[in-house]
């Protein structure tokens, strides 16, 4: 198969890679020349692990190249994936579908013989509908099938789960179209990976209604959380106690900070709106939406009332800023409202992030940044767990105790034990643990 995929971000650059890996040769298609320049230079635009050396591995075969010039990737391709961006509008929080719309006109006006048009952006239901309509108003004579394929890739795990998914969904209501995505995604096919076909508008669906669910787990183990920290019980046992009911499953029951990222604010959101828009308002989302954005807020006056209310003048180290480990990904991390609520209050801010530090930058206001976590928690008054990395796990905690000016832990996603941490004379607060 020949593909051209629209679009270098997260989704389109990892499925651009997998499916070349797969022996599918792909040409990927940016709009930005820097961005083009860079990944024919070897260089990649985000940080995922593997993701070089599979890009590197596809080049050298020949089955995955980059350009700017949509038309004639597009013009010798069996399948063209839209994997272009679709942020929040400002104002409203619908998903801003310009880009997808832009790239839909594109596609029309190059596409040559049957071709395959697959919406992998995360849109709402009738952007197919909508995108075909494009093309055929633009191209009354062009032979193209619109297919929704969302993808469930997670950041930090994006090529283990693109090439070893729960479920592929296909959305599809042309059997031309069918053949072609089955032979798309043979390799995964072959291995057992299921295919679901569905409706172009319930794909479409599915995608926004899994993330609204996984985002409305982890948004009610946060209220257990909340809710065990009062009645003094333990939200890692409650999770554990409910997980191993199959009906419930142990996934996603992480008490934190509140979800970020670049998918489940956005993409609730959108969902929510979606529901209003039809008169059907989709309360239980919209209380997920609120609640987890109260909650960034409330993990800043967690930190506060550590210091009995007054963080003034006082220096807090900040281990981990991106929104997960293993991703450089800033976008909608809980650490950004923790910061500008704790430099409200008049704290000093360190922090310290092993690969996000970059993009923190752009968004962060007045941070010291360190280059080690022994470097960020020496002197300070206290230090705060952010982000999960590894590395945090790995500290050698009497270290930690000697270099901080107090010993003084606030682990908001419950890397530690609080019994040892007792033990070894920390004052240690988590999420939905009693110290
Ligand atoms: C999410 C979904 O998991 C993917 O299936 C989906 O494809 C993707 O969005 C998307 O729509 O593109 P991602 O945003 O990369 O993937 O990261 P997750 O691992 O899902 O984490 C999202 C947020 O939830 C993070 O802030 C994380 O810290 C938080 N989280 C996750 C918790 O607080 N607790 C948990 O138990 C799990």
């Amino acid at each position: 198969m020949r593909i051209a995929i629209i679009g270098t971000g997260y989704v389109g650059l990892v499925t651009g890679a997998c499916l070349a890996d797969f022996g599918h040769v792909v040409t990927c298609v940016d709009k930005d020349p820097v961005k083009i320049e860079a990944l024919l230079a070897g260089r990649m635009p985000i940080y995922e692990p593997g993701l070089e050396d599979l890009v590197a591995r596809n080049v050298r075969e020949a089955r995955l190249s980059f350009t700017a010039e949509l038309a004639p990737a597009v013009r010798e391709a069996d399948a063209v994936f839209v994997a272009v961006g679709t942020p929040s509008r400002r104002g409203d929080g619908h998903a801003d579908l310009s880009y997808v719309y832009g790239a839909a006109r594109e596609i029309a006006v190059a596409v040559a013989g049957f071709t395959v048009v697959v919406t992998k952006s995360t849109v709402p239901v009738g952007t197919g509908d909508e995108v075909e309509r494009i093309i055929r108003e633009t191209r009354p004579d062009a032979d193209i099938a619109v297919v929704s394929n969302p993808e469930f890739l997670r950041e930090g795990a994006a090529i283990e789960d693109f090439k070893r998914p729960d479920r592929i969904v296909i959305g599809i209501e042309d059997e031309r179209a069918r053949a072609v995505m089955a032979e798309v995604y043979r390799p995964l096919y072959l291995n057992q990976g299921p295919l679901l076909f569905t409706q172009r508008r319930t794909s479409e669906l599915i995608k926004y209604a899994a993330n609204a669910f996984l985002a409305t787990k982890i948004t009610f183990i946060n209220e257990m959380a909340d809710l065990c920290e009062k009645v003094g019980a333990n939200v890692q046992d409650v999770a554990h106690g409910i997980g191993l009911d199959k009906r419930i499953g142990s996934k996603f029951l992480h008490a934190g900070p509140g979800f970020g990222g670049s998918c489940f604010p956005k993409d609730t959101l959108a969902l929510m709106r979606t529901g209003q828009g039809h008169g059907v308002p989709l309360r239980l989302v919209e209380a997920v939406v609120g609640v987890n954005d109260a909650r960034k807020t409330a993990m800043a006056r967690k930190i506060v009332s550590a210091f009995d209310g007054d963080v003034s003048g006082r220096t807090i180290a900040l281990l981990g800023l991106t929104f997960k480990p293993n991703t450089d990904d800033m976008r909608e991390s809980p650490s950004i409202p923790i910061v500008y609520a704790l430099l409200d209050k008049g704290a000093r801010i360190r922090a310290y992030d092993p690969q996000g530090m970059d993009e923190a930058r752009k968004v962060l206001g007045e941070v010291d940044y360190r280059s080690s976590a022994y470097d960020c928690i020496d002197g300070a008054d206290a230090a705060v767990i952010v982000t999960e990395w590894d590395e945090f796990r790995a500290l050698d905690l009497d270290r930690v105790k000697r270099l901080l000016a107090e010993p003084r832990i606030i682990d908001l996603r419950n890397i530690y034990r609080p019994e040892e941490m007792a033990r070894r004379g920390f004052r240690y607060e988590s999420v939905g643990r009693r110290a």
